[in-house]
């Protein structure tokens, strides 16, 4: 953990070793250190982004995911851009000054719809940062969202290993057509953001050790990392969902690697444990993405089984989510919230 730390990164049988067979001490120095470099780049402010939920319409066949194609009993609906809009205007009242439009990959969306909607965004809000998370698309398309005022995308790598990514995905989809997008999004000049899920069927320390080499060589402005937890009607519904403690070692893991990153504690993290957003940042995070979608349509954008979506993890509670982290020594704050080493040129 130390060299970690000193050097900004481990070779790779160093990193599974570590997570193969670290104990609640080594949590506790992980998590420490995490927290003081954290301290060093971004004190204690916590940076929140309103999450917009735009289409549970999905054409993947993720297996682990609840609004793949293939899930039956999932509702489905899209937001136009008067919606998006309004969801923005509530938003930015609460406080925000980033919006994450996120969805499955849905192509009645196309890059003029979105064009538009994100002209129209940044029309009404210019002081505010656009995140889009729409999945895979081509250059072309990467090319016109930027154009038009995007200023971020997050896009999971899900796992580095191969073997892995093709068990947890249909043939179709492919770990090198998920580079291709992550390499063409940087190279375009998005802030961009990976991750993967902790404790995904067959995931294992190795996995993990190259989700942090492949993170090490992108050097991602954003790092989403969360528990898996399995969704009933998936053909992974009767797995185990992924571990508490490994996620929040994973956490510090990463912001020892890329200490200027955005981490945030996720809404999965928030499930699984009821303080998981807290220990989130207790172990590195510094982001968190409340709800920002229409009240009637949460319940309808479920990647798993419980997801929260009336309790804190609402925009709409954000007084208490101030409260709950001013007790744990953090502050929340009305900022844009970019990534430190990134110059923002609009
Ligand atoms: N458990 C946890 N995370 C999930 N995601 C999708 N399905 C699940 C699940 N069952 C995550 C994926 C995706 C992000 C939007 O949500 O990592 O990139």
């Amino acid at each position: 953990i130390r060299k970690l730390e000193m050097e900004q990164s481990l070779e790779m049988d160093e990193f599974a070793r570590l997570i193969g067979t670290f104990d609640r001490e080594d949590l506790e120095y992980a998590g420490e250190r995490a927290r003081t470099v954290r301290k060093m780049h971004y004190g204690n402010k916590v940076y929140i982004r309103g999450l917009v939920e735009l289409t549970s319409y999905c054409r993947c066949g993720c297996h682990y995911c609840g609004i793949g194609s293939a899930v039956k009993s999932a509702e489905r609906y899209r937001l136009d851009a008067d919606q998006v809009l309004s969801c923005c205007e509530n938003g930015y009242q609460l406080g925000f000054r980033t919006f994450v439009i996120q969805g499955g990959e849905d192509p009645h969306y196309s890059d003029g719809m979105l064009t538009d909607m994100i002209r129209r965004i940044k029309d009404s809000h210019p002081d505010c940062a656009v995140t889009l998370s729409l999945g895979e698309r081509s250059r072309e398309s990467y090319e016109k969202l930027f154009e038009a005022g995007a200023d971020r995308y997050l896009l999971r790598h899900e796992t580095a290993d191969e073997e892995h990514y093709s068990r947890l995905h249909p043939a179709v989809q492919t770990l090198k057509e998920r580079k291709r997008c992550l390499c063409d999004l940087k190279d375009i000049g998005f802030q961009v953001g990976t991750g993967f899920m902790v404790g995904s069927p067959w995931q294992t320390a190795e996995c993990l050790a190259k989700d942090m080499l492949f993170m090490k060589s992108l050097d991602p402005e954003m790092v989403g990392i969360g528990p898996f937890i399995p969704h009933h009607e998936t053909l992974l519904g009767n797995e185990k969902p992924g571990n508490v403690d490994l996620t929040l070692f994973m956490l510090a893991l990463t912001r020892l690697m890329l200490p200027k990153a955005l981490i945030p504690a996720t809404t999965a993290l928030g499930t699984l444990d009821q303080n998981g957003r807290e220990k989130g940042m207790l172990h590195g995070a510094n982001v968190v993405m409340p709800n920002l979608s229409p009240m009637d349509v949460r319940k309808k954008y479920l990647l798993y089984d419980n997801k929260a979506f009336t309790g804190s993890e609402a925009a709409e509670s954000l007084s208490s989510l101030r409260k709950s982290m001013n007790e744990t020594g953090f502050r929340v704050v009305v900022d844009r919230g970019d990534h430190i080493g990134t110059s923002v040129k609009r």
